[in-house]
């Protein structure tokens, strides 16, 4: 019987040194530790032994078993660190490898230019008013004082819809009556941007999809003068407090008088260039006093209340500040354009 546990342990401990993983330590446990092992067999067959040999044999049985527990125990802590130096091999990290660069985006350049109007347009007390971009014929002409068939029409060539009367409205200015239904006889001093549609030749100064910034002032005793001043001192917070300006006079229907207002152009600093197309100035916006009859529309009484309007294209002024050539860099979503904002 003794011999027979020298041979057991031998060949177990020469078994588990062919061990190498998780799984064939476990089998190796449950062949030479497990219940129905040669080892645990001869605890068994113990009492059928001659008295004088049992407690010798006992012993070395209890030393064999204890033997292989340890050298069991052994094995699975080698193979545990053997599966950790392993992983940390293989997901080593180099901490002294540069980062790799995050792609970081930004805001489109028309939107940095509406804030920036935003951001002046409030500081003089004007707050931002929001209207819808389908609209119907009564606002975006009859009610600012076109109506249908009249020549000044053609100044907005509009996207018509299949449903008669609805169309994308062309500039911000019905905008102004929805502002006033809302607010009469209240005095009110608002901004109303958004985007426009325009069915029009594309070229390098014109979209078909374009945004507008419409401001309206309404109140007791408005002037020219307070337009002017307002526009002004717009036109210094955007380019500079030296940037020189004129107004032009102009027609809209829906204002009278009417202007236009340029500011000298950046390029040749009023020389006349080829951005400026000889003249020194570029035109930014336009504007006038709200015209009575679009007052009443609006409820207001004309007797009684006076208003100044204007329309801004941000598209335009981003192009004037960043002197950017063609309007058509802003829709192309070309990275090499976008990125320099
Ligand atoms: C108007 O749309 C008037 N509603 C502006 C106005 C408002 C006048 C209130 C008086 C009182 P106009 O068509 O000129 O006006 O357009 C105003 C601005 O929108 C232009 O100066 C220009 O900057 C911009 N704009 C017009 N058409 C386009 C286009 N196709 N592409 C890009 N910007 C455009």
């Amino acid at each position: 019987m003794l011999e027979e546990l020298e041979q057991i342990e031998r060949q177990a401990l020469s078994t588990l040194e062919t061990v190498q993983d998780e799984e064939a330590l476990q089998l190796w446990k449950v062949t030479y530790l497990g219940r129905s092992s040669p080892l645990m067999k001869t605890f068994d067959q113990l009492g059928g032994l001659p008295k004088e040999e049992r407690p010798a044999t006992g012993r070395r049985a209890n030393q064999v078993k204890r033997a292989l527990e340890a050298a069991w125990e052994t094995k699975g802590e080698n193979l545990r660190q053997t599966s950790i130096q392993r992983t940390l091999q293989s997901e080593r990290l180099d901490v002294t490898l540069p980062g790799r660069p995050v792609a970081r985006g930004g805001l489109h350049p028309t939107t940095l230019t509406l804030r920036r109007i935003y951001r002046i347009f409030s500081d003089m007390g004007f707050q931002v008013y929001r209207s819808r971009e389908v609209e119907s014929d009564e606002y975006n002409f009859e009610l600012l004082n076109i109506p249908a068939h009249h020549p000044a029409r053609d100044m907005w060539d509009t996207f018509y819809t299949t449903d008669p009367g609805v169309s994308l409205r062309p500039h911000t200015s019905p905008g102004q009556i929805h502002v006033m239904r809302q607010y009469a006889p209240e005095p009110i001093r608002v901004i109303l941007p958004g985007m426009c549609y325009r069915y029009e030749q594309i070229s390098a100064r014109k979209e078909i999809q374009f945004n507008q910034v419409e401001g309206l002032a309404v109140g007791k005793d408005l002037t020219m003068g307070d337009l002017k001043g307002t526009l002004i001192d717009f036109a210094r917070r955007m380019f500079s407090p030296e940037v020189r300006t004129r107004f032009r006079a102009s027609h809209f229907p829906f204002t009278e008088p009417s202007a236009e207002m340029d500011i000298e152009c950046f390029l040749c600093g009023g020389a006349g260039c080829r951005v400026c197309q000889g003249s020194g100035w570029l035109e930014i916006l336009g504007c006038g006093m709200v015209h009575p009859l679009v007052l009443r529309n609006g409820g207001y009484d004309p007797e009684k209340s006076m208003g100044f309007a204007f329309g801004i294209g941000p598209e335009r002024i981003t192009m004037l500040r960043h002197h950017i050539e063609d309007i058509r860099y802003f829709w192309m979503n070309d990275m090499r354009f976008l990125e320099q904002f």
